[in-house]
C-alpha cells in the first residue's frame, strides 16, 4: 500500500511528557497534529469523534493516560475510562479511517515476581488499580479488531517537561540532607527521547515493509540495564554534584518498601525484554546510565544558554 509523503500524525495526550519529546522529534515524514487534554478528552466519546474528524489520521499514537499511580487507587472510574476506555475510542477511530494505532502502556501490567527480564508473552498479573486500567486498554485494543497497531509497554520514565524522578530527586536533593530510597524494587529508567525514538523506528519498519509483512502487535521498551531505585536516586545525585550544582543532600539511604507505604503496590522487578524490538527494528538501544548522563548535559546546556541569555 503507498503512504502519503507526509502521513498525518494524530498526537493524543501531547501535553504530557512524551507527547512532548514526541512533538520535538518527529520525522520530517510526518505532519503533527498535537491533541492535548483540552482538545481531546478520552472520557469523552464526541470529543474523540470530533477531534479524528478534523485531522483523518494515518497515525495515531496515545501518550494520554491517568499516569497517578497511587491516586488511582481511590479514582478507579477516572483511571478505567482514561486507561481502559479510552484506548477503544482510538482503536475504533484507527479502524474507521485505516489509521495504525501506536499505544503506549506499562511495566506495572505485571506481578514483579519474574527474576529475569519480562517477555511480550509473559502473563500479566497487576498490582494496582493503575496496571489493570492499563492492562484493559492493551485488552480493548487488541480485541478491538483493528489490524494496524503497536502496543508498547515501557518503564520507569524520564525527560523533560515532566513530573518524574529525576525531576522529584534533584529537588529532595536541593532540599534535605537525607534521602530514603526504596532499594527492593528493580526496573530499567527510560528516557522519553529514546522512547520517542523506538516508536518513529517502529513506524519506519512499517513503511519500509509497506504495512504487507509489519510485525505489528505487543513490544516491550525500555532503556537497556537494570537498577533500585536507590541505585537511581544515587546515579541521579551522582549527576547533580558533578554538573556542580549546589545540594544540601549528605547521605542517601536504602530502605525497604515497607517502609514506604504507598496507596498502590508496585512490581519488586518489571524489567522487561527489548530483544522483540530489537531484532525488529535492528535498532540499538541505550543504557539507562549513558541516557541519563546525555539528559543531564542537555539541561546544563540548556540552563547554561538560560543564564547567559
Ligand atoms: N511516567 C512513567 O514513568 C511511565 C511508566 C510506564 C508507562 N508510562 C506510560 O507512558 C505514557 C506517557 O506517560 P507520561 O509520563 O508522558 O504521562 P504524563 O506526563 O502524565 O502525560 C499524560 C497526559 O495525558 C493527559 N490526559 C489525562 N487524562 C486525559 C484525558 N481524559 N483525555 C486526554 N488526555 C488526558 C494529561 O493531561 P492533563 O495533564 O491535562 O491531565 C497529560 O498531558 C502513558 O501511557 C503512561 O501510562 C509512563
Amino acid at each position: 500500500m503507498g503512504f502519503p509523503e507526509k502521513r498525518r500524525l494524530a498526537l493524543v495526550g501531547a501535553g504530557g511528557m512524551l507527547g512532548r519529546m514526541i512533538q520535538a522529534l518527529s520525522p520530517k515524514d510526518f505532519a503533527v497534529y498535537p491533541l492535548g487534554h483540552r482538545r481531546l478528552d478520552l472520557t469523552d466519546h464526541s470529543s474523540v469523534a470530533a477531534a479524528m474528524e478534523e485531522v483523518v489520521p494515518d497515525v495515531i499514537i496515545n501518550c494520554a493516560a491517568y499516569t497517578n499511580v497511587d491516586g488511582a487507587e481511590s479514582d478507579e472510574r477516572t483511571a478505567f475510562q482514561v486507561n481502559g476506555e479510552g484506548p477503544a475510542l482510538l482503536a475504533s477511530a484507527a479502524r474507521k479511517y485505516s489509521a495504525t494505532l501506536v499505544h503506549i502502556s506499562t511495566d506495572f501490567v505485571f506481578d514483579g515476581k519474574n527474576s529475569s527480564p519480562y517477555l511480550e508473552e509473559d502473563k500479566p498479573g497487576p498490582l494496582s488499580v493503575y496496571g489493570c486500567s492499563k492492562l484493559q486498554g492493551e485488552i480493548e485494543v487488541i480485541k478491538s479488531g483493528l489490524e494496524k497497531y503497536f502496543i508498547i509497554r515501557t518503564s520507569w520514565l524520564f525527560g523533560p517537561g515532566g513530573k518524574n524522578f529525576v525531576e522529584t530527586i534533584s529537588r529532595l536533593a536541593r532540599e534535605r540532607e537525607e534521602l530514603r530510597i526504596v532499594a527492593d524494587q528493580w526496573g530499567t529508567p527510560t528516557y522519553t527521547e529514546d522512547l520517542a525514538g523506538a516508536i518513529f523506528n517502529l513506524l519506519a519498519l512499517e513503511k519500509r515493509t509497506h504495512q504487507e509483512g509489519c510485525p505489528y502487535g505487543l513490544y516491550h521498551f525500555s532503556n537497556q540495564g537494570a537498577c533500585s531505585w536507590y541505585e537511581f536516586a544515587c546515579e541521579i545525585v551522582s549527576l547533580l554534584k558533578k554538573n556542580g550544582r549546589p545540594l544540601k543532600v549528605k547521605r542517601i539511604v536504602p530502605i525497604a518498601t515497607e517502609d514506604f507505604p504507598l496507596p498502590a503496590r508496585r512490581p519488586s522487578y518489571s524489567v522487561l525484554c527489548k530483544q522483540k524490538y530489537i531484532s525488529a527494528t535492528g535498532a540499538d538501544v541505550p543504557l539507562w546510565t549513558e541516557s541519563l548522563h546525555k539528559y543531564f548535559l542537555i539541561q546544563k546546556n540548556a540552563g547554561t544558554c538560560q543564564t547567559q541569555g
